[in-house]
């Protein structure tokens, strides 16, 4: 059984669409497969009318690999730790204030990151699941790191590419969420969210190809001095998000859109979050061990 594969960046080997699936049943083997090498190869997967539940996205997402439970206890207990809701929709069903830690936690999200670098071992593959979704706005927007690493033309100060496969990062949620929200972790959440040492350059494991790793919780480089460093993380950042490298996912409800944090950077783009609802569900496979 051969897939059916729309490619969504024509020319690319980035982003595709799977049509005829239906993971509300469980898949043979050999689909299942294909369906992985598909996350491999194209980094971002989307199949679209998905009706599933957290039970059902949880069995599918463990075919990958172990996954992650959440660090931060920032949206107080909740029923399966393995899903990691990102949402402006409160515990009543109604829609949060803007200011609410909760809302302004995942406002985080705004800026482009990979999921979980901020943890010493990062996450390999997200799986996120539109349960509700707004008429307009909240676009995910995918850039391939692959191809911006390919392609980097070394820096405007001089840097060149082959310096940076030995530089390591020190990467941090509590620095990222203060570039959009402020101090929003208690003490305890503090001491569970130390900054860790992430490589610059990662090499998939699967494929070969290298790709850049920066994003918003990537703070300074190890050993520079920190305006150099800042300058050079903000460089690699505009060149890797270039309008060429990126995918915007448009939502529709039970949309499901799988993602391969070690060959892409994500955004969530705004939407009038005052007005209409936004309930996404993501399951996290852990990653196999530290980048460094
Ligand atoms: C995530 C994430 C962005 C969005 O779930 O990891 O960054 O568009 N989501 O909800
Ligand atoms: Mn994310």
């Amino acid at each position: 059984m051969e897939l059916d594969i729309k490619p969504l960046m024509p020319g690319m080997d980035f982003a595709v669409e799977i049509k005829n699936i239906d993971l509300s049943q469980s898949l043979d083997n050999v689909i299942f497969e294909e369906i992985r090498q598909a996350v491999f190869s194209y980094a971002v997967v989307v199949i679209r009318g998905q009706s599933i539940n957290d039970e059902q996205q949880i069995s599918f997402s463990e075919r990958f690999g172990e996954l992650e439970k959440s660090l931060v206890k920032i949206d107080g207990e909740i029923k399966f730790p393995q899903i990691y809701i990102t949402t402006n929709v409160g515990k009543d069903d109604k829609i949060l204030p803007r200011d609410h830690a909760s809302a302004k936690y995942h406002r985080g999200n705004s800026l482009w990151h990979s999921d979980s670098s901020f943890k010493p071992i990062p996450a390999n593959i997200s799986i996120l699941s539109g349960r509700e979704v707004p008429p307009f706005g909240g676009e995910t927007e995918f850039a391939d790191v692959r191809y911006a690493y390919d392609s980097w033309p070394g820096s405007i100060s001089g840097v060149e590419k082959c310096e940076l496969d030995d530089l390591i990062c020190e990467h941090s949620i509590t620095f990222s969420r203060q570039l959009v929200v402020g101090d929003i972790f208690s003490e305890e959440d503090k001491k569970s969210i130390k900054p860790v040492r992430q490589a610059l350059i990662r090499k998939h494991p699967e494929t070969g190809r290298k790709a850049l790793y920066v994003g918003s919780h990537c703070h300074f480089i190890e050993g520079w001095e920190y305006p150099r460093s800042r300058a050079l993380i903000a460089e690699l950042t505009s060149w890797m998000t270039r309008p060429e490298f990126v995918y915007a996912h448009k939502w529709r409800p039970l949309d499901l859109v799988m993602w391969d944090n070690r060959s892409v950077v994500h955004r969530g783009n705004p939407w009038p979050d005052e007005d209409y609802r936004r309930v996404m569900h993501r399951t996290t496979v852990a990653g196999d061990g530290p980048t460094v």
